[in-house]
């Protein structure tokens, strides 16, 4: 890990230059005719995390924290408190090696624009501070417009009125207006961490912004790939919940670059569900194949499927996607010869009062496993499954 770290402070800038040259020249961005993306090779490099010589790499899964909600009144903190106190607990029993912030960060429907980032700190300080390396993607709630209207701020506490940046792709006809911290911004902000290993993905992906791949590396050999975990905004907030088929032409294309022949375990990470997810979904109690501790509300998934999880259905290497946003489900279940998971809601933020926890992953090298189980905010671990 030390030494990942010292060379991501020396390719930080190559980084930045590789992102130029993936966008390719800024007018080709600039003047392309509105719907007709050209997604161009995306020669960002994967960074790596490589594992420590004769243990597993473990993850562990934040999920729907919801940071910010109600700011104004006197419990919404409380509940900030409480989602910082489940996340020490979590750490310090799991002490993981990576940590994913899968969405709904905050709740950003009501958070004044200049407190946005305030509250991303807050999220991800009981991480940065254990030197624990995490990446993220984005909810449908971190980018949110406001809902309260203008008259319920006092006048030094009204947010500046924002206009779309020219640089976006946020739609162009939208007007100046009340506006809340858009993803890029917020990305900006977290990838400025040393310990943060989020990506702004390709530009002609935007407004889906938490695009990227990462490589866990072997402990033997830093280039030798044990798995590849992969990010994807599912949308949500500042446009439709849905993960486009540029994104799925992204993916496939970026897979068929980095793993040609399907040799190397992909782990998939998003905040909300696809539809295949409610045709897995237990119909009462949980009960094998599927393994989890709750089933409390429907599924509710993204608006529509544009060939994402075709893709990764036929992929063998394909293994799990890990999903937030029910707050009230917790499962996993096979489809095809891929796991469908919930994460665990880890926040006080956010509907229902289902005891807080985290899901936890580990991938293990030789032989390639991978394992997961939920660790609940009191220490208690249970719903452990074997998915490869
Ligand atoms: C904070 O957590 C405690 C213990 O779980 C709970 O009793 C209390 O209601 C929570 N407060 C808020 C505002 O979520
Ligand atoms: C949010 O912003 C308001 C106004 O600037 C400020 O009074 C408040 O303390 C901020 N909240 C946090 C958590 O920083
Ligand atoms: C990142 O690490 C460098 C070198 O250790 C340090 O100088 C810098 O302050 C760190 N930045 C942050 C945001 O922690």
């Amino acid at each position: 890990m030390e030494t990942c770290k010292s060379h991501f402070l020396m390719l930080l800038p190559l980084l930045f230059l590789s992102q130029l040259l993936t966008v390719g020249s800024v007018d080709h961005y600039r003047y392309r005719a509105p719907g007709s993306i050209r997604l161009l090779p995306d020669t960002t490099p994967e960074r790596h995390l490589q594992m420590a010589a004769g243990a597993p790499f473990k993850i562990t899964l934040f999920a729907d924290l919801h940071f910010g909600e109600a700011e104004a009144t006197d419990w919404g903190p409380l509940q900030d408190v409480n989602s910082t106190r489940v996340m020490n607990q979590v750490l310090d029993h799991e002490t993981p090696n990576f940590v994913v912030y899968l969405g709904d960060v905050m709740t950003a429907n009501n958070i004044m624009i200049e407190n946005a980032t305030l509250y991303w700190e807050q999220a991800i300080s009981p991480t940065r501070n254990r030197g624990i390396p995490w990446a993220s993607v984005f909810g449908n709630h971190d980018d949110a417009p406001f809902e309260w209207p203008l008259e319920w701020f006092s006048s030094p506490g009204i947010p500046p009125v924002r206009c779309p940046q020219p640089t976006t792709s946020y739609s162009a006809e939208e007007e100046c207006s009340f506006k809340g911290t858009g993803r890029v911004e917020l990305m900006k902000n977290e990838i400025k961490n040393n310990g943060s290993f989020s990506v702004n993905g390709p530009r002609e992906l935007w407004p889906s912004v938490s695009n990227y791949a990462l490589q866990v590396s072997s402990s033997d050999d830093d280039k030798s790939p044990v798995a590849f975990l992969y990010f994807l905004d599912s949308g949500g907030g500042s446009y439709p919940e849905v993960i486009s088929s540029d994104q799925a032409e992204w993916f496939r294309k970026k897979a068929e670059d980095i793993n040609p022949d399907s040799r190397v375990p992909e782990i998939i990470f998003w905040h909300i569900p696809s539809e295949a997810y409610k045709q897995v979904s237990p119909k009462s109690t949980i009960a094998k194949p599927c393994v989890g501790s709750i089933n409390k509300e429907k599924v509710a998934a993204q608006v529509t499927e544009t060939g994402i999880m075709k893709l990764l259905g036929e992929r063998t290497s394909a293994k799990a996607i890990f999903v937030g946003h029910n707050h009230g489900l917790d499962w996993c279940c096979p489809y095809n010869k891929l796991w469908l998971c919930y994460a665990r809601h880890t926040g006080y933020g956010g509907y229902g009062d289902w005891p807080r926890g985290a899901r936890i992953v580990e991938i293990s090298e030789k032989p390639f496993s991978l394992r997961s189980w939920i660790r609940m905010e009191d220490g208690n671990v249970h719903s452990e499954v074997v998915l490869s």
